[in-house]
C-alpha cells in the first residue's frame, strides 16, 4: 500500500506526473481539482459553490473538501495498491483531516512529493494552458491569486509534512521524463 501525496504550485505538474505514475504503479488517483470540476460540468449544489471560488483563485472550504475525501478514497476499495492524492491536502486542516481519515483505515501516507517549479515557468505553463484549453482559472490574474493562496495558505504543508518525517523535494524543471525518472528514485527507495 503505497499512498502517495503528490505536491506543488499550480502548474508545477502534479497532473502530469499522476498520469505516469498511475501507469508505472497500477494507483489510483483522487485529483480534488478533477472531483470539483466534474461536479461543476453536472451542475451539483457542491458544483455551483465551487466554482465561485475555483474562479476567483481561491480554496474551497475545508469542510466541504474533508467531506468528500473519504467517500472518494472507498470507491477503490480495500484491496487498491495505493493511491495518489493530487491537489489534497492544500491546507494544515485538510492534512490532519487526511491522516485521521487513513488511520481509522489503518493506512498511511507513504510519501509526500513536492514538485518544486519556479514562479515564472509556473506563469508560462498555465498561460499557455489556458490558451489551449480555455481553462477558466488559467488566466494572469486569477493564476497571481492562486499562486498567493499556495504560498500563503498551502506551502505551509512542506514543513508538516517535513515534520511527518516523509517530505521529498523534486526538482520540477526539465523534460517531463527527466521529472518523473527524479520520482521514480523517491518510490522506488520506500
Ligand atoms: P487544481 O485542479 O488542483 O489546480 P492546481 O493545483 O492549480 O494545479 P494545476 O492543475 O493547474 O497544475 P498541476 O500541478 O496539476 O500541473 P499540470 O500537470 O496540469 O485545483 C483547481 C482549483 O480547485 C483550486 O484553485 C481550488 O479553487 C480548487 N481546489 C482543488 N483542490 C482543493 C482543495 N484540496 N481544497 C480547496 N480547494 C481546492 O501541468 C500544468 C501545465 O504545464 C500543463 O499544460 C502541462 O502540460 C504543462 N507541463 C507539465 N509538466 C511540464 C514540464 N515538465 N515542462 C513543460 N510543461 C509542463
Amino acid at each position: 500500500m503505497k499512498n502517495i501525496v503528490i505536491f506543488g504550485a499550480p502548474g508545477a505538474g502534479k497532473g502530469t506526473q499522476s498520469d505516469k505514475l498511475i501507469e508505472k504503479y497500477g494507483l489510483g488517483h483522487i485529483s480534488t481539482g478533477d472531483v470539483l470540476r466534474n461536479e461543476i460540468k453536472n451542475g451539483t449544489e457542491l458544483g455551483k459553490t465551487a466554482k465561485g471560488y475555483i474562479d476567483n483563485g481561491q480554496l474551497i472550504p475545508d469542510e466541504l473538501m474533508v467531506d468528500i475525501l473519504a467517500g472518494v478514497y472507498d470507491s477503490f476499495g480495500k484491496e487498491h495498491k495505493g493511491v495518489i492524492f493530487d491537489g489534497f491536502p492544500r491546507t494544515i486542516p485538510q492534512a490532519e483531516a487526511l491522516k485521521k481519515m487513513l488511520a481509522e483505515r489503518e493506512h498511511n501516507v507513504a510519501a509526500m512529493i513536492e514538485l518544486f517549479v519556479p514562479e515564472d515557468e509556473l506563469m508560462n505553463r498555465l498561460i499557455l494552458r489556458g490558451q489551449q484549453s480555455g481553462r477558466s482559472d488559467d488566466n494572469e490574474e486569477t493564476i497571481k491569486k492562486r499562486l498567493n493562496v499556495y504560498h500563503t495558505q498551502t506551502s505551509p504543508l512542506i514543513d508538516w509534512y517535513k515534520s511527518e518525517g516523509i517530505h521529498h523535494h523534486v526538482e520540477g524543471l526539465g523534460t517531463i521524463d527527466e521529472i518523473f525518472s527524479r520520482i521514480e528514485s523517491v518510490i522506488d527507495s520506500l
